[in-house]
């Protein structure tokens, strides 16, 4: 409730006079066209200008990002054209050589955990996931201040240890997010000003990314979002939103390409997009997607298993895999990977295993809310043991909740009441001790 009242109060000051980047134009913008003292309303691209720091002078506003794109014009999707990338690609897999910053926020959560357990033993080992790295996701537009945060952070760790800092983020925050699911619908609609909102979103996480150009950063792009349009077309609201969501995914690559962020597009998992039926249009897709976004080398490839259950390599095939013959991540990325560099998209992957030590333990393939039983899994790695792998990697912060299993609740999702859905549940992303507590003692490798 709290997200919808700040998304709320933050439109009605910006009839007034726009805020520090908030929105002063854009094609649909019936709001303030003036800014706040201090700042200038800047023209970004045909859907959104936005209030940027300094005064309006001509010498005061274009930063890279924001004038190049203030000569773009509109196709047929309602992208912009690709912004003019200023920054320039290393070779190789970009988790190579550094160290993953530590998101404050996680360690703080794990702090409070360990702290409510009496057991001293499994305290410690609680204790010690403080020390693993995470994904930050940016679920909301009111987290984006965050980032800068961690970024000027991680830079002066890089300044002062001389260990050169990666940042780790996902970006999830599409105009009607999740159409297939309801546990983690979004502050965004489609019908209210959605698309721009994104675009708005993007442009507030870009602006912080550029002030700090010695810090790397590793994005996923848009959990569940672009493997909804493979499989879900058939639900009305993933239907209504396939426009806007490749409109927003394709602003988002060339975006955040523009800046020097790594990225790697979702693409589900084994047991959704690895059957033999939807592997061939996933592909297509995402080749597709990586093309909109300008095929940047920093586009680096494609996220898979996260948030989920999966084994990267199942040491023989869980019987609800029956039938698929990826049964497992790798096998998943093995036939993926071909397909994709074959139509000219030479994709690397990274692996979320936070959650995958157990496995044999759901009733269906399909099952994904706060699997009952579950081990934190293989810790991140760039050993992979696999050329498509750059990472295994924990994006999912271990012990945030999947879904409520509270039927009254808006965000209600049958899934997460299911016999091996733990329960009772809080809502999505909030703090779940009972099953922190069971990923912990049942860790494999054990911690
Ligand atoms: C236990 O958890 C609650 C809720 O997260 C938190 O407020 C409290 O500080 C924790 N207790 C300790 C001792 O850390
Ligand atoms: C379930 O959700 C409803 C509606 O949001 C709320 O009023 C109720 O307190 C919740 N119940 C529990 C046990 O959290």
């Amino acid at each position: 409730m709290f997200k919808y009242a700040a998304l709320l109060a933050f439109v009605s000051v910006v009839t007034a006079q726009s805020q520090l980047y908030g929105q002063c134009g854009g094609i649909g913008w019936t709001g303030s066209t003036t800014c706040v003292a201090g700042a200038t309303c800047t023209v970004l691209n045909d859907y959104y200008s936005q209030c940027l720091p300094g005064a309006a002078s001509s010498s005061s506003t274009p930063t890279t990002v924001s004038s190049s794109h203030s000569t773009t014009t509109a196709s047929s999707t309602g992208t912009s054209s690709a912004p003019t990338s200023t920054a320039t690609p290393a070779a190789g897999n970009p988790f190579e050589g550094y160290t993953i910053y530590l998101s404050p926020y996680y360690a703080n959560e794990i702090a409070l955990a360990a702290g409510n357990i009496t057991d001293s033993t499994l305290k410690a080992k609680a204790a010690s996931i403080a020390n693993i790295p995470t994904f930050t996701w940016l679920d909301t537009v009111a987290k984006v201040p965050d980032l800068g945060t961690y970024l000027a952070d991680a830079d002066s760790i890089q300044k002062s240890t001389g260990q050169k800092q990666l940042v780790q983020i996902v970006v999830y925050d599409l105009p009607d997010r999740d159409c297939a699911a309801k546990a983690s619908n979004g502050e965004f609609s489609i019908a209210d000003n959605g698309q721009a909102n994104y675009f708005n979103y993007m442009d507030q996480i870009v602006a912080q990314i550029q002030k700090y150009p010695d810090v790397r950063v590793v994005a996923v792009i848009e959990p569940d979002s672009l493997a909804n349009l493979v499989t879900n077309l058939n639900v009305q609201k993933c239907a209504n939103a396939e426009t806007t969501y490749k409109a927003c995914v394709t602003y988002a690559l060339k975006q955040l390409s523009s800046v020097g962020v790594y990225q790697y597009m979702d693409a589900g998992h084994a047991g959704w997009l690895g059957w033999p039926a939807n592997i061939s249009p996933a592909a297509t897709l995402f080749t597709q997607m990586y093309q909109a976004g300008g095929s940047s080398p920093f586009i680096r490839g494609l996220a898979t298993n996260v948030a989920n259950y999966n084994a990267l390599t199942a040491a023989s095939p869980d019987p609800i895999t029956q039938g698929n013959p990826n049964y497992d991540e790798s096998h998943y990325i093995n036939a993926l990977a071909p397909m994709l560099a074959s139509s000219g998209f030479p994709a690397q992957f990274i692996v979320d295993q936070g959650r995958s030590g157990v496995q044999n333990i759901r009733q269906q393939w399909g099952d994904w809310c706060n699997i009952k039983g579950a081990g934190f899994g293989t810790r991140p790695t760039t050993n992979t043991g696999n050329s498509y792998i750059d990472s295994i990697v924990w994006v999912k912060p271990g012990g945030e909740c999947d879904g409520t299993s509270n039927s009254s609740s808006p965000r209600y999702d049958s899934t997460c009441s299911l016999s091996d859905a733990d329960q009772p549940a809080p809502e999505a992303g909030t703090w779940f001790q009972e099953y922190f507590q069971t990923l912990v003692s049942k860790a494999s490798p054990s911690l």
